[in-house]
């Protein structure tokens, strides 16, 4: 058939937000795995969409992986930025990252797409994705498509739409 495009994509955000259960989700079912455990430094993932062949940098979020990120940027062609909607307590923290993450001069004045990912929204404390995008002052992020959408990468709930968006970006 034809080939499709490739992209890498950057998965980004605190640890235990669910990047990893979330990537495995959007294998095909017979590539997922069922343990997940805190992913060490970064892992690289692939995926494919209908029209796109994703490569995806699985990055950790601990805080003393955290500094791994940058060394990834000028690779990443889109990001996905994953936050844990009932971590009420780190919600300033996810905040410093992601400013740190606009502001840095290999991501400043691109136009590269970043797909939010309000994860957990199963959890009865979870934020809805409108809150979290208040939090995280979203509507700030003038230069860059952006898209959230609400997630429950245990379920894969939301995931199909995050994606879609996406594509469409890159197409
Ligand atoms: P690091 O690799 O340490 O940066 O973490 P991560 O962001 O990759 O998180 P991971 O995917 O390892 O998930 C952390 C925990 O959250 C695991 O116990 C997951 O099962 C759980 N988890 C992930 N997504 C969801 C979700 O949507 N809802 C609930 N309830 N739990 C989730
Ligand atoms: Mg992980």
């Amino acid at each position: 058939g034809l080939k499709k495009k490739e992209v890498h994509v950057l998965c980004l955000g605190l640890d235990n937000s669910g990047k990893t259960t979330i990537i495995n989700k959007l294998k095909p079912s017979n590539a997922q795995t069922q343990d997940i455990v805190p992913t060490i430094g970064f892992n690289i993932e692939k995926f494919k969409t209908s029209s796109l062949s994703f490569t995806v940098f699985d990055m950790s979020g601990q805080g003393r992986y955290r500094n791994l990120w940058e060394h990834y940027y000028k690779e990443g062609q889109a990001i996905i930025f994953v936050i844990d909607s009932s971590d009420k307590l780190r919600m300033v923290v996810a905040k410093e990252e992601l400013d740190v993450l606009l502001n840095h001069p290999d991501i400043k004045h691109r136009r590269l797409p970043i797909l939010f990912f309000a994860n957990k929204m199963d959890l009865r404390d979870a934020m809805s994705s409108v809150k979290v995008s208040q939090l995280l002052s979203l509507e700030n992020i003038k230069d860059k498509p952006w898209h959230i959408c609400a997630s429950d990468a245990l379920k894969g709930e939301g995931l199909q739409e995050g994606v879609d968006w996406l594509q469409e970006q890159i197409q």
